[in-house]
């Protein structure tokens, strides 16, 4: 039997298979083909203080390996969440955890409060790479002062387990990791999208209605890797890796690499039972390598 759960800090996984947000709705749409109970985690929508109708279409676009998105972070918002969706999701066998973005501090310390009330709710996932309005719309996670702040703001009114979900778009993913370590996360996840754009040659025109969008999808997996890699040195903190994982042994190797647990996303909407096929395949994994414990194979890379 090889032993599969994960300890991070008050938030015990029963293996280190998670959903990524925005890619697996509330996990009731996904039950018909995985057994919720043999996921470690869900982390469901992005969800904002307020209703948000999110971008006009088109909001997405097929890439080679991947795909680019402006949903807009489309949600109806704390109240709704808490009223309609948490008593329907509340029992499922697994970890439900909230994604909470915002797009200013104020938005984010009220949601993640309104979290923190939730007794079903073990975790929440900060998404930090939403444009601060307050500041000409540059996302908070793409500076260690804006990390800083949002970081802050919400440790000071969640007292449960915190998840800043880190922006690959910045020059030193080390730097931001370690302002979110010190502002008070409680683990990091990386990588939210990749800043994208596509063109349709015919028309001359964006085939985005807001012209850019975010990259994710197998293509984006060696990427995701290396930041990984360097926030798992360069943090004490859990790390949480994700981007283009699609099979056990994408996910082997982002646990190699450092991480102590992986999310599923994109891959999700390729293959809806992808989640289960790549917890059990990391067990197979294991047996075949002789390893007795998934705990062992964090930071395993040998150089
Ligand atoms: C359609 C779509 C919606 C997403 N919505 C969110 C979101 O609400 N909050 C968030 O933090 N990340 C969101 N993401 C990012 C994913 O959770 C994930 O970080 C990213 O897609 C990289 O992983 P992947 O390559 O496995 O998809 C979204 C991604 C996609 C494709």
């Amino acid at each position: 039997m090889v032993k599969t759960e994960i300890k991070l800090k008050g938030l015990t996984l029963k293996n280190p298979v998670m959903t990524a947000s925005g890619t697996f709705g509330y996990g009731e749409e996904y039950a018909d083909f995985v057994d919720l109970s043999e996921l470690g985690g869900i982390i469901v929508k992005g969800t904002t203080l307020h209703h948000r109708e999110g971008n006009p279409y088109p909001r997405m676009a097929e890439t080679p390996m991947g795909m680019l998105n402006c949903v807009g972070l489309q949600n109806k918002g704390v109240d709704y969440f808490i009223n309609t969706i948490y008593p329907r999701i509340r029992h499922f066998e697994t970890n439900v955890i909230v994604n909470v973005s915002g797009s200013n501090i104020d938005d984010y310390v009220t949601a993640a409060a309104r979290m923190d009330a939730l007794d079903d709710i073990p975790a929440i996932e900060l998404n930090v790479s939403c444009p601060n309005v307050k500041q000409g719309g540059m996302a908070f996670g793409v500076t260690c002062s804006g990390i800083e702040q949002v970081v802050k703001a919400v440790r000071d009114v969640y007292h449960k387990h915190m998840i800043v979900k880190l922006s690959p778009n910045v020059t030193n993913i080390a730097e931001i990791a370690l302002a979110a370590e010190a502002a008070g996360a409680d683990s990091v996840s990386l990588i939210n999208t990749l800043l994208g754009m596509a063109i349709d040659a015919e028309t001359r025109k964006p085939v985005l209605s807001m012209v850019t969008g975010g990259l994710s999808g197998a293509c984006v997996k060696p990427v995701a890797l290396r930041m990984v890699w360097q926030v798992a040195k360069a943090v004490k903190i859990p790390v949480i890796g994700l981007g283009g994982i699609s099979s056990a042994t994408d996910a082997v190797e982002f646990l190699l690499a450092g991480a102590s647990a992986i999310q599923i996303g994109t891959a999700n909407f390729i293959d809806p039972s992808i989640s289960g096929k790549v917890a059990k395949g990391i067990v197979d994994y294991c047996e075949r390598q002789g390893v007795k414990d998934v705990n062992e194979l964090v930071g395993g890379m040998i150089l």
